[in-house]
């Protein structure tokens, strides 16, 4: 073949794949290790509602017949559990489905987006696709440089990302200064407040994305059942925006883009109620072990209002990675947001949490 660069077009050519955390089968294989445990994902050590797990198994038996394409039930309960609307939401498999919708839906060309810098990847990938230009605005004492974001919005700018809690850092920016974003972005421009860790902050009136969304103001609020809920596996995440919004992506969305076991286990988690609390419980003792753990050995970390956690290992976080990884611990480098003394990493188990500890000593000693 001549060159298969020349059948695609250009933009891709700027994409590069996502780089997911390390899976446990792959680190056993390569170091030949039994115990590993995998805190690079952010994802829930709890695992899943068990009344998740029976509905996901009963849907199996249905699994010849294509799913619900328009997620009728999930979308009742969704509705209900944040008193919105059915036709205010959208799903896709995973909220990164529903990024790359806004994507494809919104973004022409000529058109920019602004986003924090480090923040999740998966935006600039969708302006990439659409080679549309990301203003990255680097963040300020890890969060959200909200003003530095605001002088990068112009005539261009479509969508402009609040990762709220931020990946990688946890940090939050307050309701007052969402909205006062909010009232200072042009009318063309779409508010896009990414709150996949929603369900981890402390106080859950951090944020009034759905009273904004209710009130039809230009807002989008991503959500999803791959974190808190421990369903990343089966990919279901959501938007929630005022109609006309979702009107708009639903003209992109692939057809049965949601799977029925991914349906039945998200909507079966919804009526468990003690699954959430659990894992917010189990998330708040993970959080102030590792603070205490890393006060006592001196490590600087940024207070976190999801579940990992930024910290400063004060030299090469490839050596920490590796490190940890030869004791059978996946955490996440920094350098890959462009922080090469930092790594990420998940609250786990309690066991985890002090393997991961007493792990991250010995590699430090
Ligand atoms: C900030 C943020 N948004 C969205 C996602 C995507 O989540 P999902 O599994 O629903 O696609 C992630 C996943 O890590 C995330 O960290």
């Amino acid at each position: 073949m001549a060159s298969a660069a020349r059948l695609c077009r250009k933009c891709i050519l700027n994409l590069t794949p996502y780089v997911p955390g390390k899976p446990i089968e792959e680190v056993k294989r390569e170091l030949g290790l039994d115990d590993v445990v995998k805190l690079a994902s952010n994802e829930n050590p709890l695992g899943p509602s068990p009344l998740a797990i029976e509905a996901m198994r009963n849907a199996l038996d249905n699994i010849a017949q294509y799913p619900e394409g328009s997620c009728f039930e999930l979308r009742e309960a969704v509705a209900g559990h944040l008193g919105v609307d059915p036709d205010m939401l959208i799903f896709g498999a995973g909220a990164d489905e529903v990024i790359h919708y806004l994507g494809v839906a919104l973004l022409d060309s000529g058109d920019e987006i602004v986003q924090a810098n480090p923040s999740f990847v998966q935006y600039k990938a969708a302006s990439t696709l659409m080679d549309c230009p990301a203003q990255m605005v680097d963040l300020n004492d890890w969060t959200h440089d909200l003003d530095g974001m605001l002088a990068r919005v112009n005539e261009n700018t479509k969508m402009f990302f609040i990762t709220n809690p931020n990946n990688p850092t946890g940090t939050l920016v307050s309701a007052d200064q969402v909205e006062a974003v909010l009232d200072a972005l042009p009318e063309r421009c779409l508010l896009v407040l990414d709150e996949a860790y929603y369900e981890y902050a402390d106080d859950l009136n951090y944020t009034r994305s759905i009273d904004w969304i209710k009130q039809g103001r230009n807002v989008i609020a991503l959500r999803t059942f791959s974190k808190i809920y421990a369903l990343a596996g089966t990919r279901v995440g959501y938007g929630v925006a005022p109609k006309q919004i979702i009107d708009l992506l639903e003209r992109v969305r692939a057809p049965f883009n949601v799977n029925s076991v991914a349906q039945a286990g998200a909507l079966a988690s919804l009526s468990d109620p003690t699954q959430v609390s659990r894992s917010r419980e189990q998330n708040q003792r993970g959080k102030k072990y590792f603070y205490d753990q890393l006060d006592q050995m001196g490590l600087s970390y940024t207070p976190t209002q999801a579940n990992f956690l930024w910290i400063d290992v004060g030299r090469d976080c490839r050596e920490v990675f590796n490190g940890l990884l030869r004791l059978g611990v996946i955490v996440r480098t920094g350098d890959i947001f462009g922080c090469p003394t930092h790594i990420r990493v998940t609250t786990g188990t309690d066991e985890q949490n002090t393997r991961f500890i007493e792990s991250l000593r010995k590699v430090l000693k």
